[in-house]
């Protein structure tokens, strides 16, 4: 095993591949180049100085983002690496894409920078026109309406107090709020403060903020010490792979996970404490990356509609067109759009869209400060233009399906090292057979030049930009099988 560079090709070499402009790279490496260990010591000095004024825990290194360009970054030693997990699944085009650094000359941009507005009371002139074109040209069908956010969680816990409010004001049959209500609210008392629950599923990620807590599951170190609400927790397939050779296994896991939802918004609402909300990822992906089948999203939502539960799909690592769709859920086949879909990362500010039915109507319910970034529209309004020019997403599910055939024979060589391949689009990913394999394997490949994700306990996952093309693909897996071999 060696975790020494190998792809040592000398720091002139590093600085001619990246020609520069005005201080920001213009054009992709051809590979990666890597000049020292990863974290090198240039990274281990500004973590040491970052130690002095901020939590620094979970920095890996640092990044010179003037000299990152594509699908490569460059480290703050010079290493030029390529990057299949591009900021935790969230730079739709890569790194500096010309056309969306060429914004910093738009007026709304500099003055969306610079006069940062509460959105929520006082929006720009401009600002339906930009929501309309940048978030709801790509809206999933059935969704009309949408609401920024200022990132996934803030997504998710405003999407489930949506929930809450909608389920109330169903209770009372469509009216606003009583003055009991509004008294009893202010002590935490019923009936205004009710007794209502998300459910959530076991190996979950919504976000870490105090209420998100109480429905992510993916990992101890983001729960303990933290009070939680008793809301309840249900579980999710676990599938074997390849599928079509497990189908009955699998088919019994749905039924299995279908049968605890079923149980327990039964049992929760026998004790008057009904479940408000669903709310689940399309793919478990901080969990571990586990998927659910068509059918089993299928019988989810009837089931949420059925008790009156609104359906929430969390789509903010899956959506943006990374799962070969728009969004992940389209895939589904679903009869109807779920009630609320939420999202953040490649759709670059955080949000989620709704239902007509689901619309608030009384003011500062849905609020905050900023409720979203004007930058970040016009910014995703240039990168939806770009994203359905260059076909992007049918390129994203094509090179998906390549990512998936070169790893089966990546598992057909070493059956124990890699196993369970699965995925959507470039949402892929891979089983080892422990924690310690996997995290040699992650680190023997960044030190050859290629970052990829750790998910769950023994998993790898890839979250590439949508410009993630054949070139990449070909040294992605070259780099791979040699970082195997190190092992
Ligand atoms: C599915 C899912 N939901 C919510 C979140 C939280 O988003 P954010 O980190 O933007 O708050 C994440 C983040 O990884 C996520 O993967």
């Amino acid at each position: 095993m060696s975790h020494t560079p190998t792809l040592k090709l000398g720091r002139s070499t590093a600085t001619n591949v990246i020609r520069c402009l005005s201080g920001i790279a213009t054009s992709e490496p051809s590979q990666p180049v890597v000049l020292t260990p990863i974290p090198g010591p240039k990274s281990q000095e500004l973590k040491t100085a970052m130690a002095k004024v901020h939590q620094n825990p979970s920095v890996k290194f640092f990044v010179d983002y003037e000299k990152s360009f594509g699908n490569y970054l460059v480290d703050a030693d010079g290493n030029v690496i390529l990057d299949t997990f591009m900021q935790i699944s969230s730079i739709p085009l890569g790194y500096n894409h010309p056309e969306l650094v060429a914004l910093h000359k738009d007026p709304r941009f500099i003055t969306a920078a610079v006069s940062r507005p509460a959105l929520g009371s006082f929006p720009r002139t401009d600002f339906a026109d930009l929501v309309k074109n940048a978030l709801i040209s790509i809206a999933p069908k059935g969704l009309t309406h949408v609401q920024t956010m200022m990132d996934g969680t803030g997504a998710n816990e405003n999407a489930i107090k949506t929930a809450f409010i909608k389920y109330q004001t169903n209770r009372r049959g469509g009216k606003p709020p009583t003055t009991e209500d509004l008294i009893s609210c202010m002590n935490q008392e019923l009936p205004g403060t009710p007794h209502l629950s998300v459910l959530g599923f076991h190996g979950a990620f919504h976000g870490r903020s105090l209420a998100m807590l109480s429905v992510t599951r993916s990992k101890a170190v983001h729960k303990v010490d933290i009070p939680a609400f008793d809301w309840p927790i249900a579980l999710f397939p676990r599938y074997k792979y390849p599928l079509e050779k497990f189908e009955e296994y699998n088919r019994a896991e749905d039924e299995k996970a279908l049968k605890s939802v079923r149980d327990l918004i039964a049992s929760r609402k026998k004790e008057n404490r009904d479940v408000a909300a669903i709310i689940v990822e399309p793919i478990q992906s901080e969990g571990g990356d586990f998927h659910g089948s068509p059918e089993f999203f299928r019988e989810l939502q009837k089931i949420a509609a059925d008790n009156g539960i609104t359906f929430i799909v969390d789509e903010v690592q899956t959506g943006g067109g990374a799962s070969g769709t728009l969004w992940a859920h389209e895939q589904w086949d679903l009869p109807t759009s779920p009630d609320i879909v939420t999202f953040s990362k490649k759709a670059l500010i955080g949000g989620y869209y709704y239902k007509d039915e689901w619309k608030v109507n009384e003011p500062y319910r849905i609020y905050n400060t900023w409720m979203g970034e004007p930058t970040k529209l016009v910014t995703l309004e240039k990168a939806v233009e770009v994203i359905k020019r260059d076909n992007l997403v049918q390129k994203t599910k094509d090179v998906g399906i390549e990512l998936r055939r070169g790893l089966s024979v990546l598992e057909a060589i070493y059956p124990r090292l890699i196993f369970n391949v699965r995925g959507m689009g470039t949402l892929t990913a891979f089983d080892t057979s422990d924690t310690k394999t996997r995290d040699k394997l992650l680190d023997i490949a960044l030190a050859r030049g290629l970052q990829i994700g750790g998910c769950g306990d023994t998993s790898i996952r890839f979250r590439p930009a949508l410009i993630f093309d054949e070139p990449h693909l070909k040294l992605t897996l070259e780099i791979l099988e040699r970082a195997i071999k190190d092992l």
